[in-house]
């Protein structure tokens, strides 16, 4: 068996994807509406937190997995000229979404977004519940894409 650098950056740049966006899936899609069974307000955010907060560890290591990775690919197959041509949009995209991801994670959340979620789910909870599912809606769906054109285009597909 022979394994060199590239296929062991790829193979940690997925397992690093897989577990970070089937994360932001399972929060999407099973975690928030059943958040929103609760009935009282105060079940909701520290149901919401608990696992939220377990989850945000592990989605900053993975970030960073991901991240470090896929810089390290670009490097390794001196492949910067890609972000020059909208045919490798793919390769922007997954860009955008680890930067926003990255300052979420690392930044928003621990100076900002902590403390406004709490005040905001105090005094509007199905509003501030709403938002959080729609912008979980919009990340992962953007994320799903990326997944889609990166597969293909890494493998010699092109879109246009
Ligand atoms: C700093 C951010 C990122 C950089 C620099 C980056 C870079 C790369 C590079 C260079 C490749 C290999 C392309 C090739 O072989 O031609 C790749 C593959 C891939 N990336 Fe990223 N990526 C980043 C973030 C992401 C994110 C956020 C996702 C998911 C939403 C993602 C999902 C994938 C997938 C699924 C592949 C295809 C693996 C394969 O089928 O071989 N990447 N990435």
């Amino acid at each position: 068996m022979f394994i060199d650098e590239l296929m062991l950056a790829r193979a940690l740049h997925v397992l690093g994807v897989v577990m970070w966006i089937g994360g932001v899936s399972m929060v999407t899609t099973v975690l928030l509406p059943a958040v929103n069974e609760f009935s009282q307000t105060a079940d909701k955010v520290t149901f919401f937190e608990r696992i939220e907060k377990r989850f945000a560890w592990q989605a900053r290591i993975t970030t960073l997995v991901t991240g470090l990775s896929g810089f390290y690919m670009l490097f390794v197959m001196d492949a910067w000229w890609r972000y020059t041509q909208i045919t490798y949009w793919w390769i922007h995209l997954m860009t955008i979404i680890w930067v926003i991801f990255t300052l979420m994670l690392f930044v928003l959340e621990p100076l900002v977004l902590h403390r406004w979620f709490l005040e905001k789910a105090q005094n509007h909870p199905d509003k501030t519940f709403a938002l959080i599912q729609r912008m979980h809606w919009i990340l992962l769906s953007i994320s799903l894409i990326a997944v889609i054109g990166a597969v293909v285009g890494s493998h010699g597909g092109r879109f246009f």
